[in-house]
């Protein structure tokens, strides 16, 4: 059959595929793993969970670490430990996933919440003292994008208020606090293993804990608040909920950690190739304004951008729409939480945190991740300019 002279004649363009924000990387032998999980007979919560949480402490430098079926349950469950409870208040920032201020909720207390500083968009710890009452019990800092919260100037805050620490590091697994990962040290660390995380079991989380008298309640809390004792012994004296993490999810996530290192080492690379695009393409001149440029202890979670508001005639919905149109998938990592409406219930309104508002109005989470390519880079980057350069006011 002849090819039609129409073809033939077609120019060789090729539109590149839909680039979407984030993607997993799970490789072949992870995926092999999982079948031979599946046809073991057993796939609940069982030996892989186990070995994947005697990974999770070797990663932690030792410290004891339980796997839940998601992040969120161990923050509420961190709380139980500490103690958290009615009456009680929880400092945070409402630059987060709104399950960072759910679970206070959730436990009973009230979220009190301190804006971010608007350079590393992570809550302002110069704010965190004005903020603390005979009520506060403790502080839940979040580690946004996996750029890593001041570790010594939290914790000698947190020991000069007698306040626990639960650490929201959900993005931050892989990230390092002077040269510590994140995890290695603390109070109470909560990870998640989310799909879109840089680690993931699909869902699921970890807690690190400080001993094992707190690994054994966390055990409770995670199935039902059961003990089992001999051949047939069975007691419960608290409320636990139904927290574990299947087999099947932890034989993925035991898949993973063995990448950790690689996916990070890419995952900074493509954040290098970014500034050096922006830089490049005059993003400054746009006010534009990229994350901290941390190539060190930053996990480089998300690459997100803010957009400048006052300088554009277009609003971030219309802008996220043009990129798709272009083939570029973005996200919104987060919307201030104070103001949805849940919490406005509860007495939050507009112009609380001012720097959590703008970022929440404006922030864009660009494609990371690691099968990215430095290409795939320049062509969301110069996008991006192009649509900002096209719609500056004057
Ligand atoms: C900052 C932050 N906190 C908490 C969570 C909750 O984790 P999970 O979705 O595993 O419950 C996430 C996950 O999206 C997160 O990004």
């Amino acid at each position: 059959m002849s090819v039609p002279s129409t073809l033939s004649a077609a120019p060789a363009t090729s539109t590149p595929p839909f680039l979407p924000f984030t993607r997993p990387t799970i490789d072949d032998e992870t995926i092999a793993g999982v079948a031979e999980v599946l046809r073991s007979g057993w796939i609940t919560s069982g030996p892989q969970v186990k070995a994947f949480e005697a990974r999770l402490s070797e990663h932690c430098a030792g410290r004891p670490v339980r796997a839940f079926n998601s992040g969120t349950c161990t923050m509420e469950i961190a709380l139980r430990l500490a103690g958290v409870g009615p009456g009680h208040e929880v400092i945070t920032t409402p630059l987060t996933w709104v399950a960072t201020s759910n679970v206070v909720l959730d436990v009973g207390a009230r979220p009190v919440f301190v804006d971010i500083d608007p350079v590393t968009r992570n809550l302002d710890l110069d704010r965190v003292a004005a903020a603390i009452t005979p009520a506060t019990r403790a502080i839940i800092p979040v580690d946004l994008a996996g750029l890593p919260v001041d570790r010594d100037r939290l914790y000698a805050l947190a020991h000069r208020h007698q306040l626990r620490v639960i650490e929201d590091a959900a993005q931050a697994f892989g990230s390092t606090w002077q040269g510590k990962r994140i995890g290695s040290f603390g109070d109470f660390v909560s990870f998640s293993f989310h799909a879109n995380k840089n680690i993931t079991t699909i869902e699921g989380g970890c807690l690190v804990l400080n001993d094992e008298r707190e690994a054994r309640l966390a055990e409770q809390y995670r199935l039902q608040g059961v003990v089992k004792s001999g051949q047939d012994g069975m007691e419960v004296e608290l409320v636990g909920g139904k927290f574990n993490l299947t087999d099947v999810a932890a034989r993925v996530g035991l898949g993973q950690l063995p990448h950790l290192a690689e996916f990070t080492a890419k995952r900074r690379d493509l954040a290098r190739a970014y500034f050096a695009q922006f830089a490049a393409l005059g993003a400054d001149r746009t006010g534009l304004r990229l994350p901290v440029a941390d190539f060190v202890q930053s996990n480089w979670h998300m690459f997100q951008v803010v957009l400048p508001e006052a300088r554009l005639t277009l609003r971030r919905a219309e802008v996220m729409e043009r990129l798709h149109a272009a083939g570029i998938g973005t996200g919104v990592h987060y919307p201030a939480v104070h103001l949805f409406k849940l919490y406005r219930r509860l007495g939050w309104k507009d112009g609380d945190f001012p720097h959590a508002e703008l970022a929440g109005r404006n922030i864009v989470t660009l494609p990371l991740f690691p099968a990215m390519t430095t290409a795939d880079v320049a062509r969301v980057a110069g996008a991006l300019m192009e649509i900002l350069l096209a719609h500056s006011k004057s």
